[in-house]
């Protein structure tokens, strides 16, 4: 990338930088002039710096036109490094020459303004720094995942998300039209990464999911960023260990690479780095008891939603493992529990503060005739998973895999409210555009 003779905002903060020259180019975040100086706040990737002009040095043509720059309008900056103890990082940096690149309409953005049309003005909303802040973070945590992935040798792979069949079920699967043949949207790669477990033993994608349920809540999206794993020879215990030890190490990278982000978003990195393995593991039918305990109207075989797992884990600082679900809850490829036929080895691993679930994962059955007996107890056309149960004539062995909700992960990581302040481009059951 070529920087040509420009310096980085961020040169304007080094501790040799007083009293030094710089050439910036960058986007105004801010712009106000008083008594024929003008204050600017200029931003580029490397962070913000306040630049003041006066009409002295920049000459009244200069100065009238760098006054006329509106906020999100792009100039480049010649000047000198300064200490001012009332600047932003007690730094200015003291304008010789400002040249306007772009002097911009009006920018449409400011405080106060409502959701909706924050949210139909995404594409310009994602320049505010919660937002700037928030894909830094994402993008540290993802590199985070694939360097642990990769420490423990586990193959990145690209399955398809085009699919002929709808994978963990139809309902909540969007349908298009494949040349004019059924066609869908992937809901899972799962099927497909245990088709590559057999040549690679550990493998993993992340792909994005899409999910057609009309839930309104803050913690769902339409579209999210799946990170799923599938991993040969292992158990619920090794699963459930594999899981605690990755969300661990992300947590403290992410808390060491980005603790400025983190603590502006409300997260003090601190609390990331209390994230430690082992984490709780408490089984479905425990959780079913607190919960009646606490007034819920719930028995053996309800699903846990959001207000139940809410309450079972508002009062925790790190995230909870459930395990052993009602077989019926959940997916056909669940295996079932040898010490209890009414229940599968699975494990959801909830956040904790009430954020909800962020993990979900469980041990395959490996038996072709009690896959095709699970598929036809849902009611499901065996034919189209033939390929699959293929995968359980050649070779089948036990093994274990997860999802991991990206947006989930990192919306309890960052504490936001909604799930899609998390994603640049939200996609929601009311909203598919910018
Ligand atoms: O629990 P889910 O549905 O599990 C599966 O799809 C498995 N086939 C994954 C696997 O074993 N390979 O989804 C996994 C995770 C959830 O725990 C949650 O974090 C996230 O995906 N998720 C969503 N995130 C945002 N919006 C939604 N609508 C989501 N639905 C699931
Ligand atoms: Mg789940």
């Amino acid at each position: 990338m070529s920087e040509g003779s420009f310096d980085p905002v961020s040169r304007s903060f080094a501790p040799d930088a007083v009293g030094s020259k710089v050439h910036l180019r960058g986007w105004l975040q801010r712009s106000r002039s008083s008594g024929g100086i003008l204050f600017l706040l200029l931003r580029d990737r490397t962070g913000s710096v306040q630049v003041t002009g006066r009409r002295d040095i920049l000459g009244d043509d200069g100065f009238s036109a760098a006054e006329h720059v509106q906020v999100e309008g792009a100039v480049e900056v010649e000047g000198t490094v300064a200490e001012d103890k009332r600047a932003p990082g007690q730094r200015e940096v003291r304008a010789s020459t400002i040249t306007v690149l772009h002097a911009g309409e009006p920018f449409p953005m400011f405080a106060d303004q409502t959701e909706e049309f924050s949210l139909d003005h995404r594409h310009l909303a994602i320049r505010s720094p919660e937002h700037v802040a928030t894909f830094r973070v994402k993008a540290e945590l993802l590199r985070a995942l694939r360097e642990f992935l990769d420490r423990e040798e586990v193959l990145e792979t690209t399955p398809p998300v085009l699919s002929g069949n709808a994978a963990e079920g139809g309902s909540e699967a969007f349908q298009i039209d494949y040349f004019g043949r059924p066609g869908y949207l992937s809901q899972t790669a799962q099927l497909y990464l245990e088709a590559l477990l057999f040549p690679h033993e550990r493998v993993y994608a992340l792909t994005p999911s899409f999910r057609a349920e009309k839930s309104r809540t803050p913690r769902h999206l339409t579209e999210y960023l799946h990170l799923e794993v599938e991993l040969a020879w292992c158990d619920l215990d090794h699963l459930m260990e594999f899981e605690e030890r990755m969300v661990e190490y992300v947590c403290r990278t992410v808390a060491d690479r980005r603790p400025s982000e983190l603590g502006a978003l409300g997260r003090p990195p601190e609390e990331l780095r209390k994230i430690v393995a082992p984490f709780r593991r408490m089984r479905y039918s425990e959780a079913i008891d607190r919960l009646v305990a606490e007034g819920f109207p719930i028995t053996f075989g309800s699903d846990l939603g959001t207000a139940e797992e809410r309450a079972l884990t508002l009062e925790e600082h790190s995230p909870v493992f459930v395990t052993h679900y009602p077989r019926d809850l959940k997916a056909f490829y669940m295996l079932r529990s040898p010490d209890d036929p009414r229940t599968v080895e699975a494990a959801d691993l909830l956040a904790p503060e009430g954020y909800g679930e962020m993990v979900g994962g469980s041990c395959r059955e490996t038996d072709v005739t009690v896959l095709v007996e699970r598929l036809q107890a849902k009611g499901v056309d065996v034919r189209e998973y033939e390929w699959y149960l293929d995968l359980r004539r050649h070779g089948s062995i036990p093994h274990a895999g997860f999802g991991l909700g990206i947006e989930r992960i990192l919306r309890w990581m960052l504490r936001r409210d909604h799930i899609r302040e998390t994603t640049p481009f939200p996609r929601t059951p009311s909203r598919h555009t910018p």
